[in-house]
C-alpha cells in the first residue's frame, strides 16, 4: 500500500464518487472535495480550529427556524448569495438587474390600484413611486404585476414588529394599458441584518457593520416574461458602497426627488420574453 499523501488521497476520495447515479451530484461533491482540500492545505488550520468551524457552522443551522434561516444569512454576508444571482441571471440589455429575495417576502400581500399606498399606518416620509414595465425592446406590457415590500420608518418589516398592522408596507400593483404603475408608499430607511445569532457574531468579530442600505423590493412579472427579484436602492443612503450583503448594483439606483409634498422616484422596470 502506498504512503499516506495528499495528491493519492485526494485522488481516492474523488474515485470514491465514480459509481454516483446522479451525475450532477457527482459533479458537485468533486469540486466541493477538490476546493475543500485546496482551502484545507492553503490554511492549515489546527484541530481545534477546524473543531471550532464545526461548531460555528453547528450554531448556525440551530439558529434556523421557520421564521430565520442563518444559512442564508451566511451565505449573504459571505457574497455567495449575489454570486449566485449573477451566474444566474447576468444582465442583458433591456432587461432589469436582479438583486437577492432576502427572508421577508410573504405570499398574499393586498391587490391595490395604481396610486394606492401601501403604508397602512402612514408613519415616515410620503413617496410616489412611478414608471413603465415594458419589454426588452421598451414596449410598454399591459398586465405586469408588482409585488413590492419594504421596512417601515423603524427599520422593521412589519412580520418583525407586532406594532406594526398585519401587511403593512406590502401590496401588488398591475401595469395599466400603457404599461404604467405608480404606488405610494414611505421612504425606506437603511437596518441592520439580524446579528443576535453566529452569522452576526462573526460580523462582529471581523469588524464589519450589519447594514443595508435604503430599499424597496420588487417582483416584477408578467405572463410570458421571466419575472425579475429586484431592489432600488435610494441615492443619498450611507451604506449604498457597503451593503451587508452586497446586493446594490449600479443601476438599481435611484434618485429621491424632493416635491412639494412627497418624495419621487421614477423607475422602468424591462422583462425578458421566457424562452
Ligand atoms: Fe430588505
Amino acid at each position: 500500500m502506498a504512503d499516506f499523501t495528499i495528491e493519492p488521497h485526494l485522488a481516492d476520495a474523488l474515485g470514491r464518487l465514480g459509481e454516483a447515479k446522479d451525475e450532477r451530484l457527482r459533479e458537485l461533491t468533486a469540486a466541493f472535495t477538490r476546493h475543500m482540500f485546496a482551502f484545507i492545505e492553503e490554511v492549515r488550520p489546527t484541530e481545534q480550529e477546524w473543531l471550532a468551524g464545526i461548531e460555528f457552522l453547528t450554531a448556525v443551522g440551530q439558529e434556523c427556524d421557520d421564521k430565520r434561516q442563518e444559512f442564508i444569512l451566511l451565505s449573504d454576508m459571505l457574497g455567495v448569495t449575489m454570486l449566485v444571482d449573477y451566474l444566474n441571471h447576468g444582465s442583458a440589455p433591456g432587461v432589469t438587474e436582479t438583486s437577492v429575495l432576502g427572508p421577508f417576502h410573504r405570499e398574499g400581500a393586498p391587490k391595490l390600484d395604481n396610486g394606492t399606498t401601501i403604508s397602512q399606518d402612514g408613519i415616515g416620509e410620503p413617496v410616489v413611486i412611478s414608471g413603465r414595465v415594458t419589454d426588452e425592446a421598451g414596449a410598454p406590457i399591459t398586465g405586469a404585476v408588482l409585488d413590492v415590500w419594504q421596512t417601515a420608518a423603524n427599520g422593521l418589516y412589519e412580520v418583525q414588529d407586532d406594532s406594526q398592522p398585519d401587511y403593512n408596507l406590502r401590496g401588488i400593483f398591475t401595469t395599466d394599458g400603457d404599461g404604467r404603475y405608480a404606488l405610494r408608499t414611505v421612504k425606506p430607511v437603511s437596518y441592520p441584518v439580524p446579528i443576535d445569532g453566529p452569522v452576526g457574531a462573526l460580523m462582529t468579530a471581523l469588524g464589519r457593520h450589519s447594514y443595508r442600505p435604503a430599499h424597496v423590493h420588487f417582483i416584477v412579472s408578467a405572463e410570458g416574461y421571466k419575472p425579475v427579484v429586484t431592489q432600488l436602492f435610494t441615492d443619498d443612503d450611507p451604506y449604498l458602497r457597503s451593503d451587508a450583503v452586497f446586493g446594490v448594483k449600479g443601476s438599481l439606483v435611484v434618485t429621491y426627488q424632493r416635491g412639494a409634498e412627497e418624495w419621487r422616484v421614477t423607475y422602468d422596470f424591462g422583462l425578458e420574453r421566457a424562452a
